[in-house]
């Protein structure tokens, strides 16, 4: 219940809607609760009149009395039809606004969920299933959204009704409502532990039918393999294992289910029951009317529903307790790296690594070992080496994705754990290893990285064309049907490795960045093109400094300097020419890919 405490700061936003909505439940009880005595007086009426017809029969007054009869019936009829359109008026707002209010708040947290979310470090998702991620903000939201509207809802309803039922019914005859009220915890119980019941099974079900769904997407989205490899049969009866389970699952539920009406109408027709027996004995005795019976059959079933919903009140909100305890795990985690100040972050003149040694969280072996290197502004650096060397991860630990574990990352001598996060990160375009495109045209996916003032510019489809035509993707985006407007991802086209690849350096190139940084970004070109983007990037960055980060010698060979980085060490270091003449691993590297090459071409 505690974690459910966090949820007040909502209410106590939308208080106004809340107690609005209190408003609305006492006046639509008011209403609901005004039929019963219109009932009894109609009753009573009708069995006075009956003894008074007897009086008179054989008279010739028999029509008048009839005609009076049929104006008594119509004229309460009348006011049981109003008291119900108005309760059902009242009923209405008051969903509209507890419901409602419920439903704003929904919307709050998940947001407040999604910005918490994206301001998270990496290694928070790292630890984190995606799965369990989007269940927070879906799932378990949903789940408090029960406690924040109806689970509210019924609860003030309940104990309003309650009040003031029980308080009419106590004044008519305290002795009977004794009798007619004892089945009723009974009944509220047992639904308790029926629905808790029902709410284990459903999330059996819940549980099964995502592992289903993921199930049914990996076999639609590998359909190429599976077809190539032609294990359909295999898939199928896959299918049918998952489908059959899904099936025993849901006829649990059923089972259940089916007992949650009988049992009700069982209780409540125990307390009908009681009602006409004690009742009808009193009457006999005259303390009680046939109207009164008729009367309390009205309030016992009025109170039937709230106090069932008592039982289903108290399990929805033990879960959504426990899905609130869930969020509120996230909501507190601080992300790992942060850093925000007012001042400027500025790139004058050089990047220093000094002894910077890294192991990623919670794993025993250091990836870098004590790395000393500087980036001049204004120069082109590449960083050399083979698979698994840990040249992306120098990448991450420049763009601070990591905080280093030993030693410090300095922009012009200033520890970059101190500048403003975002600031620092904005000077960097980079075209990450894995390249990510989002279902978007493709010049969303190019402007993906500006500003929204620079988005609106004039000059945006000419910015985009520009940054497509250096990173020599323009040609092949031109000759799609809606050349930029061509949308990507599952409904739309795929583009080649290549071709996403060169997407992604515009993304980069368009922010006309401080310092560009690709890692391995030329990895799926052929060699052709990755020569007219390395001209192209070289004539249009002029000033910019440049990282290329590549295992292929070719791509980095005319950079001013060259690390060679083996083991998460820094190795070499120099110009090609220097290395070269070393004939140490940079030459050797270089040797062993250029004869590759020949064989490929030949
Ligand atoms: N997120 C991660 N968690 C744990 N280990 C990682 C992670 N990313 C990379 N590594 C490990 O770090 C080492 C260096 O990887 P990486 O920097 O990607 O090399 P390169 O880019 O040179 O191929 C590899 O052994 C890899 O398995
Ligand atoms: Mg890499």
């Amino acid at each position: 219940m505690e974690s459910l405490k966090y949820l007040n700061k909502y209410l106590l936003k939308y208080k106004w809607t809340y107690l609005l909505g209190v408003l609305f439940i006492i006046l639509s009880n008011l209403f609901a609760i005004l039929m019963a005595p219109i009932v009894r007086m109609a009753v009573d009426t009708v069995t006075d009149s009956l003894i008074v017809f007897r009086h008179f029969n054989g008279f010739n007054l028999n029509d008048e009395i009839i005609n009076m009869f049929t104006g008594y019936a119509v004229f309460f009829a009348l006011l049981v039809l109003i008291s119900a359109i108005i309760k059902g008026i009242f009923m209405f707002f008051m969903r509209q606004t507890m419901i409602v209010g419920s439903r704003y708040i929904e919307y709050d947290l998940k947001n407040e969920i999604f910005d918490h979310y994206q301001k998270l470090s990496l290694s928070f998702y790292n630890k984190n299933f995606t799965g369990d991620l989007m269940n927070r903000i879906s799932e378990d939201v949903s789940r408090v959204r029960m406690y924040l509207g109806p689970a509210i809802m019924y609860t003030v309803n309940l104990v309003f009704l309650f009040m003031m039922v029980i308080g009419v019914m106590i004044a008519i005859n305290p002795e009977i409502t004794l009798y007619v009220l004892l089945p009723l915890p009974v009944l509220s119980v047992s639904i308790y532990y029926v629905s808790d019941i029902i709410n284990h099974r459903s999330d059996r079900i819940q549980q099964k039918l995502s592992e289903m769904t993921s199930f049914v997407q990996e076999a639609f989205s590998g359909i190429r393999v599976v077809k190539s490899f032609a294990i359909e049969t295999k898939v199928i009866e896959n299918f049918e294992k998952e489908s059959d389970d899904y099936k025993e699952k849901s006829m649990h539920l059923v089972h259940i289910n089916a007992l949650f009406f009988p049992l009700m109408l069982l209780l409540v027709g125990s307390s009908v029951l009681i009602t006409v027996w004690v009742g009808g004995r009193e009457v006999v005795y005259g303390n009680f009317t046939v109207g009164n019976i008729a009367e309390y059959i009205i309030y016992v079933n009025m109170l039937t529903w709230p106090v069932a919903s008592l039982g289903w009140v108290t399990s929805l909100v033990q879960r959504a307790a426990a899905s609130q305890r869930r969020i509120n795990e996230f909501l507190s985690l601080k992300p790992e790296i942060h850093t925000e100040s007012a001042e400027k972050v500025i790139f004058n003149d050089r990047i220093t690594f000094r002894n910077v040694s890294f192991r990623f969280p919670d794993k025993n072996d250091f990836v870098l070992k004590n790395i000393n290197f500087e980036i001049l502004k204004g120069k082109k650096v590449g960083i050399v080496g083979l698979t698994g060397s840990g040249k992306s991860t120098i990448a991450q630990l420049l763009l601070r994705m990591y905080d280093v574990a030993d030693g410090e990352i300095l922009l012009d001598g200033v520890n970059i754990k101190s500048l403003d996060l975002v600031k620092y990160r904005s000077l960097f375009g980079y075209v990450p290893q894995d390249v990510f495109l989002f279902s978007d045209s493709i010049a969303g996916n190019i402007d993906f990285g500006l500003d929204q003032s620079e988005k609106d510019g004039a000059g945006r489809p000419e910015q985009i064309r520009e940054a497509a035509r250096v990173a020599d993707v323009l040609v092949d985006i031109d000759s799609f049907d809606k050349q930029f407007d061509t949308i990507l991802g599952e409904r739309g086209i795929t583009l080649s490795g290549g071709q996403k690849q060169r997407v992604a350096i515009a993304r980069a190139v368009i922010k006309n960045p401080d310092i560009l940084l690709l890692d391995d970004s030329l990895s799926a070109v052929d060699t052709g093109t990755e020569g007219t983007i390395k001209q192209n990037l070289i004539d249009a960055m002029n000033n910019n400094t440049s990282i290329f980060i590549s295992h292929r010698v070719s791509v980095i060979e005319e950079s001013d300097t060259i690390f060679v980085l083996d083991h998460g060490e820094i190795v070499e270091q120099g110009s090609s020419a220097e290395l070269l003449e070393k004939e140490g691993i940079f030459a050797q590297l270089r040797a062993k890919q250029q004869t590759n090459g020949l064989t490929n071409g030949l």
